[in-house]
């Protein structure tokens, strides 16, 4: 029996607490080896040792040619189809250099905002389907999940009816632990979702004329990556469906945990919701304090040292599995003041570093731009149509999703208020 410390991710207290179950192991060191789900694995909780982990070239990305012989594939079962992890979030230089120039200029600061009136659009749409009067909702299902779906589903061309088709396989890939019965349903559902992408690209490659690479409501990203695919030999096939996942599996569940997580981080205290209501300027920093304290995103990728390193005091040997954890990062009470409080505008005095929500360095989230965006639109618009709104319940009634990878509500059940 190892006396290694650990953390068992499918235990509901790590879903309903994540932060009271790793404090133990933050206090052990800010890298300590855990057997996480019965893999040791190093696990990152400091501040300072995730930017190193995540940014040093010292540390692969790639698990499939950098594991060591005794690290297997941690999360993102490693059995389930390859196929679909031939995507830059998987790749070090010189791939992912080259497959993350194809996008990056699409997801700018400035491309993305002006998708703002479209992106508005679909915001107040889902907001109009609400029940009539002061009803009561399912603010998961009936708009936090459905907003970032819509959102990078029309960006990347994929049909509204198989949306939903797409979200199941989806977490039935990224939820699978070793097991061979799940292993097996997650390598059939990434078979279904090459299916979909591969339909979907030759419909595109039919129907389209003029195409560029840019990024807009009409589905021209998924043209313009089509078009470098064909013209030369900027992509191959399998990484052009594979970005498309990467695409469509990073985009929406990532932003509607933002979306879940900050409404009831507001919800929960009367006073920081009148304070966003008074003054809607205010939500841009509100949504970074909502990133750093409930992180959407629990882990990553781990990385796999090339050649034996130190981290954080600890020894790390080649190829050993480090895994950075978002949810402990930015508890680290090394580097904020109080990290369980929640104080929109830390950092402003440079006191406090920015949060690692959305990583560091090289694979730093291509998405963060839109995310931002759509978040605070779907605040803004909410919270302007319904500035009664409550939730229905005591918080500690509600439920977490039990995900290895993600931190979001199950469901999040408000009164709605009467309308503005
Ligand atoms: C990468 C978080 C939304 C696309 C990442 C990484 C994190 C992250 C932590 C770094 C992974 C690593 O270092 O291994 C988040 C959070 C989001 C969000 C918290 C929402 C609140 C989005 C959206 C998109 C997106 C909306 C859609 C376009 C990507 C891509 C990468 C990535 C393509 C890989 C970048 C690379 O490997 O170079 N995200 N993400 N993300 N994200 Fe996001």
């Amino acid at each position: 029996m190892s006396d290694l410390p650990v953390l068992n991710t499918s235990d509901p207290a790590y879903a309903h607490d994540p932060y009271a179950v790793l404090a133990p192991i933050a206090e052990a060191g800010p890298v300590v080896r855990t057997m996480v789900d019965g893999l040791a694995v190093w696990l990152v909780t400091g501040y300072d040792e995730a930017v190193e982990a995540l940014s040093s070239p010292r540390m692969s990305i790639d698990g499939i040619k950098n594991s060591g012989p005794e690290a297997r594939e941690v999360f993102w079962a490693g059995a389930a189809d390859r196929g679909l992890q031939s995507h830059m979030g998987r790749m070090d230089p010189p791939d992912h250099t080259r497959l993350r120039g194809l996008v990056q200029q699409t997801f700018t600061p400035r491309r993305v905002a002006a998708l703002e009136p479209w992106i508005r659009g679909i915001v107040r749409e889902r907001i109009e389907a609400f029940p009539s009067g002061d009803a009561e909702v399912d603010l998961m299902a009936a708009f936090a999940l459905p907003v970032p779906i819509a959102v990078i589903a029309e960006l990347l061309g994929i049909d509204v009816a198989q949306r939903s088709d797409f979200r199941h396989w989806a977490d039935t890939i990224l939820q699978a632990s070793e097991q061979q019965e799940q292993v097996a349903a997650a390598a059939e559902a990434a078979r279904r979702i090459m299916e979909m992408f591969a339909a979907l690209v030759a419909q595109r490659r039919a129907a389209v004329g003029e195409v560029s690479l840019d990024i807009s409501h009409e589905g021209t990203l998924i043209d313009g990556l089509i078009r470098a695919h064909d013209d030369g030999d900027a992509l191959n096939e399998r990484e052009l469906l594979s970005l498309l996942f990467l695409l469509l599996g990073a985009g929406y569940e990532t932003t509607a945990n933002l979306i879940g997580n900050g409404m009831l981080t507001l919800l929960s205290d009367p006073a920081r919701l009148a304070a966003v209501q008074a003054d809607p300027t205010l939500l841009p920093v509100a949504i970074e304090e909502f990133l750093r304290l409930d992180p959407p995103v629990k882990v990553v990728f781990p990385r796999y040292p090339l050649a034996d390193v130190e981290l954080g005091g600890a020894l790390i040997r080649a190829g050993e599995p480090v895994l950075v954890h978002f949810s402990a990062v930015s508890r680290d009470e090394r580097r904020f003041n109080d990290p369980s409080v929640y104080r929109p505008g830390r950092g402003a005095d440079r006191s406090e570093p920015s949060h690692l929500t959305f990583g560091y360095g090289l694979h730093h989230c291509l998405g963060a731009p839109l995310a931002r965006l759509e978040a605070r639109i779907a605040f803004d618009e909410l919270l302007r149509t319904y500035p009664d709104i409550e939730l229905v319940g005591p918080v500690e009634k509600l439920r977490r999703e039990h995900s290895r990878l993600f931190r979001g509500l199950s469901a999040l059940p408000v009164r709605l208020g009467e309308r503005a």
